[in-house]
This record gives structure tokens, C-alpha cells and sequence, in this order.
């Protein structure tokens, strides 16, 4: 432990994805940045990205197409305006990634690209790095912030808290964070004119996810605490298709391969997706995720198939090579034979509610990527939106941030650990850990009912109790606050969930298996309106 530092900076971003980093590029022209991200830069979601941005790119696209296709897919509750605006705004980012970030996109030459297509579009319109998108648009990025002396990059730290001005008699206004440095233990304070939570999304909630380790809803959690609404957290979104393999841990299996002509097929080789959408493989997400747990669910088999063996082999080996290249060190090849694959949690749809310069509720705190709530994707994203919602939301947000003056008491009441000793029941965090994420996954998954959702309701209660005692009682860890952010987020979702007595896109409950015309709306959850928010 070492004496704790106070850090003033303009603005502060707590997370280091492509929203966070894209936002601070932008806004370091106009002010200091300071980036917090409680590992490594690179160990968010972006970097496992696999297929691409949507972008109206091609010839035979327009606006109005990409419009439509998003409003279908997200059943009902996008913002239309917003919708527009994100999608107009998109060939403007992706020409700013190529000119001024050095970003070079598959196929590119004059203005065009090879566009691929996944499900829900109608267009061929998602420009990609191979199938390694993220990977490519982080390692430019990254090179762009660390060579930026505007920039502070602090690694290994994580948010603890806001700093809200309501704590010293004021209004709902933020003023920076506790952060909690995770190689000295101390909890250090960042003062800044603008908060901006761009800490991605939280699929460690469910036991089967494809996002990494750091996905824990932190953000989300920090912001439902210091009094912001959350929006629509009822809509996790389930990617169909991610390799079932024991040793893969999370490893996706791109749309894009279904894109490209792949066919899902039950284990005895018969092709079921026509029999459940007119568009079969490219039906909305949440249509072909629902499709493959109840054939699952019907045969009692572990997996589906994707099947890509009728397609050109040296085409799938330059057109997937990252996925390609996986799929053989576990024994693959899908030239000749199909991939296992199963869903799992991939995408937060709902978030912070923001307006369309990523501003909160909450004076100065602002949410970009995929922990904020925009409109853009309603009840089911659409594939691809995600990484375009992150550039034009963080650009928009970047120049909006000018505004903000710093409101801040005069004098600050640093970080109290009360009468804490250090914890060593860390087996305390593990169990709570494995049974929230089992919880959410059996109950609040793909298919949901009253009962299960009552069952969840339950057990995260208990579990939050048990939290809430030991979190006071003993000094924090970075093991304590996810578990603590995680717990909370399963409980804004249970809660959404058993709210919306429906079924929507990507909330499905037997009970309500109809959309209805009173939920055709956005379910907002705030402390008082919510769960229990310590
Ligand atoms: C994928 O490559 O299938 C993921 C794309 C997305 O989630 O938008």
C-alpha cells in the first residue's frame, strides 16, 4: 500500500475498447484525457471483434435500407432519429479511421471495400479486417493514444465509485471516480470535468459468454449507483453460434460465416433453419439463437453444427483465417467437416440511458460503446451496428464534452476502508460467482418464464445480502468490486426482465409469448425504481 494521489485531469474514461479509446483521440484535442482500464489496454471486448462496422459503403445500399433493417431486427423499441443519425453518420467514421488513424479495411481501394454480410441485413455492408477486426482497429488505435502526450493511460485500476456532487449537499452532478490501482491495493482519486464510462458491456453475467474475462458490467453498476437511469438491460443479447469445444473457452464463430453461405444443421446432418424464418441463416440474432436451444433443448444434443464444407476451401481459408487458423489447433478443419457450435451471451443491448451526445442523466457523466443505452438497437441489435454505435456515439460525445465546466466541493473526503482487515475467504467470492452466473444462465437465458425469473429474483437477493455484509466488513479487492458490479447487474437484468411481461427481440418468456402493445416501450430502471443499488 502507498499514500493515496489525487489525479485532476478534463476527462476521464473508464474503459479502453473502441469507444473509450476513439473518444479520447478525439477529445485530446480539446482538453487532457486520462484513460483508466482495470487490466491491460487490450483486454476488452473490441479486440475479440470478429466481423466488422456496418457502414452504408455499397453501391447498391442506402441510408433508408440500413434504416429499415435495423428498425425490423430491433422489434419495435429503436429510436428512429437515432437510428438515422447513427447510420448516416457512419461513412464519415469509417473514412476518419482510414485517413487520420492509418485503419486498412479488406478490399480496400478508392473508397471501396469488400463488404460482408451477416443476419438481419439485406445488404452486403459490414467493412472488416479479415475476420479480425478488432484486432486491427485496436492496434491502430492504441498506437494513435500512446503516442498523444494529451493522453494518460493508467492500467491495472479500476473504478471503485463516481464522485457525486450529491454527496456534499449538491446536485446529481459527477466530478471523477475512486480508483482502485490493483498492484499497490491503494485507492487513488481522479478529479475531472467529465466522466465518461465506456467499460463495455457484461456477458461474465451468464456462465456461457463469448466476452472476455473483464466484461463484468462494471460501469453499468457504477453509474445505476451514483443514481443513472438504466435502460432495456432486459435484452442480452445470445450469439447463436460460438465453438463448442472443451478446451475453447468463448471462442465466436463469426455471423459472417453464415454471411458467406454457412448452414446450421441438427448432429444427424438435417439443415432446420428454414423451417423457423423465411430468411433462415440470416434471420435476426435473436431469431437464430432461439432456433438452435430448442432444437437443442428437442434432441438432447450438446451442439448444432455450422456447416462450410460445401463452400471453396481456399476461400474460407483467406476470407477466415483467424477463425480458420482456431478451428485447426482444436482438431478442425472446416473444409471437410462441421463446426460444434452453441449460443452464449454475447451483447448488452440495453445500458446507461444516454441522449445522442452520450450525456447521462447525470451532469458531466457520459456513457459510450456498448454500457450505454443510445436507441440504436431496440429489443435485438443488429450484427455489426455495435463497433458504428461506438464510433459516432464516442465522436458525438467527444466534441459535447467542450461544454462541460468542472463542478467539484472544495475540499475532497478521500476513500474510507473504515475498520476493514484484509479478507481471506476469497472462496466467499468464487462461490457467489459461479452461482450468480449459473443462476442467470438457467433462468434468465435464452428462454425465460415467471417462475424462473421469480427462482433468479431469489437467489440474487441472498446473494447480494451476503455481498452487501462482507463488502463493509473486510478492505476491498478487484475480485470484490466485480463480483459486487456483477451481482448488481444480474439484478438490474432479473429486474427488467419480470417487468416486461412480453415477449420482445431478445426477451422471450413463456408465459407472455406475444409482444404487447403496453410494454412498447423502454423499461428505465434508477435507484428507488430499481433494485437495491449498495
Ligand atoms: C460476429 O462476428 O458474428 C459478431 C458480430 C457482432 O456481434 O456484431
Amino acid at each position: 500500500m502507498r499514500m493515496p494521489k489525487i489525479i485532476d485531469t478534463d476527462y476521464l474514461v473508464i474503459g479502453s475498447g473502441l469507444a473509450g479509446l476513439y473518444f479520447a483521440s478525439h477529445a485530446s484535442k480539446h482538453g487532457k484525457v486520462t484513460i483508466v482500464t482495470k487490466r491491460s489496454l487490450r483486454d476488452g471486448t473490441t479486440v475479440l471483434a470478429q466481423a466488422g462496422i456496418a457502414s452504408v459503403l455499397g453501391d447498391d445500399d442506402s441510408f433508408e435500407a440500413h434504416v429499415n433493417d435495423t428498425l425490423i431486427t430491433g422489434a419495435g423499441l429503436c429510436n428512429e432519429d437515432v437510428v438515422r443519425l447513427t447510420v448516416e453518420s457512419g461513412p464519415d467514421r469509417i473514412k476518419d479511421l482510414v485517413d487520420n488513424f492509418g485503419v486498412v479495411f479488406s478490399g480496400q481501394k478508392e473508397g471501396k471495400f469488400d463488404l460482408g454480410l451477416e443476419g438481419g441485413h439485406t445488404k452486403r455492408r459490414v467493412v472488416h479486417i479479415e475476420d479480425f477486426t478488432g484486432e486491427g482497429l485496436m492496434a491502430r488505435l492504441e498506437a494513435s493514444v500512446r503516442r498523444n502526450t494529451s493522453i494518460r493511460i493508467i492500467e491495472n485500476t479500476m473504478a471503485v465509485d463516481l464522485l457525486s456532487m450529491s454527496k456534499y449537499g449538491g446536485g446529481n452532478s459527477c466530478f471523477g471516480a475512486f480508483v482502485l490501482d490493483r498492484e499497490t491495493n491503494t485507492i487513488d482519486t481522479i478529479i475531472a470535468r467529465s466522466t465518461i464510462i465506456a467499460s463495455g458491456g457484461a456477458g461474465k453475467v451468464y456462465l456461457y459468454t463469448s466476452n472476455p474475462d473483464t466484461s463484468v458490467g462494471d460501469g453499468i453498476a457504477l453509474a445505476y449507483r451514483a443514481g443513472a437511469e438504466i435502460e432495456n438491460m432486459e435484452f442480452y443479447q445470445f450469439h447463436p453460434t460460438c465453438l463448442y469445444h472443451p478446451n475453447a473457452k468463448s471462442f465466436l464463430i463469426s455471423e459472417a460465416l453464415r454471411g458467406e453461405g454457412g448452414v446450421l444443421r441438427r448432429m444427424d446432418g438435417t439443415a432446420f433453419m428454414s423451417s423457423y424464418h423465411s430468411r433462415g441463416e440470416l434471420a435476426p440474432r435473436d431469431v437464430v439463437a432461439r432456433a438452435i436451444d430448442s432444437e437443442l433443448k428437442k434432441s438432447g444434443d450438446d451442439s448444432a453444427l455450422l456447416d462450410m464444407t460445401h463452400l471453396d476451401g481456399v476461400f474460407l481459408e483467406h476470407r477466415f483465417p483467424n477463425i480458420f487458423k482456431k478451428l485447426i489447433e482444436f482438431g478442425i478443419d472446416m473444409r471437410e467437416s462441421p463446426i460444434p457450435v452453441v449460443p452464449a451471451a454475447h451483447y448488452s443491448c440495453g445500458g446507461i440511458a444516454v441522449d445522442q451526445n452520450g450525456r447521462t442523466n447525470i451532469q458531466n457523466l457520459f456513457a459510450i460503446g456498448e454500457a450505454s443505452h443510445t436507441g440504436l438497437h431496440g429489443a435485438c441489435r443488429m450484427a455489426s451496428n455495435s463497433l458504428l454505435e461506438a464510433l459516432v456515439f464516442a465522436h458525438r460525445a467527444s466534441d459535447a464534452v467542450k461544454e462541460c465546466e468542472l463542478v467539484r466541493p472544495g475540499g475532497i473526503i478521500p476513500w474510507k476502508s473504515g475498520h476493514a482487515v484484509s479478507s481471506d475467504e476469497g472462496v466467499v467470492v468464487s462461490q457467489n460467482w459461479d452461482e450468480i452466473r449459473r443462476t442467470m444462465w438457467n433462468y434468465v437465458g435464452i428462454v425465460r418464464s415467471d417462475r424462473r425469473l421469480a427462482r433468479a429474483k431469489a437467489r440474487i437477493d441472498l446473494i447480494r445480502d451476503e455481498i452487501r455484509n462482507y463488502y463493509w466488513d473486510f478492505l476491498v479487492t478487484p475480485e470484490l468490486l466485480e463480483l459486487r458490479n456483477l451481482a448488481l447487474v444480474a439484478d438490474i437484468i432479473v429486474h427488467g426482465a419480470q417487468r416486461r411481461q412480453e415477449s420482445r427481440g431478445l426477451h422471450y418468456n413463456l408465459d407472455h409469448p406475444e409482444k404487447s402493445d403496453f410494454h412498447k416501450r423502454s423499461t428505465v430502471l434508477f435507484r428507488g425504481v430499481g433494485p437495491c443499488h449498495s
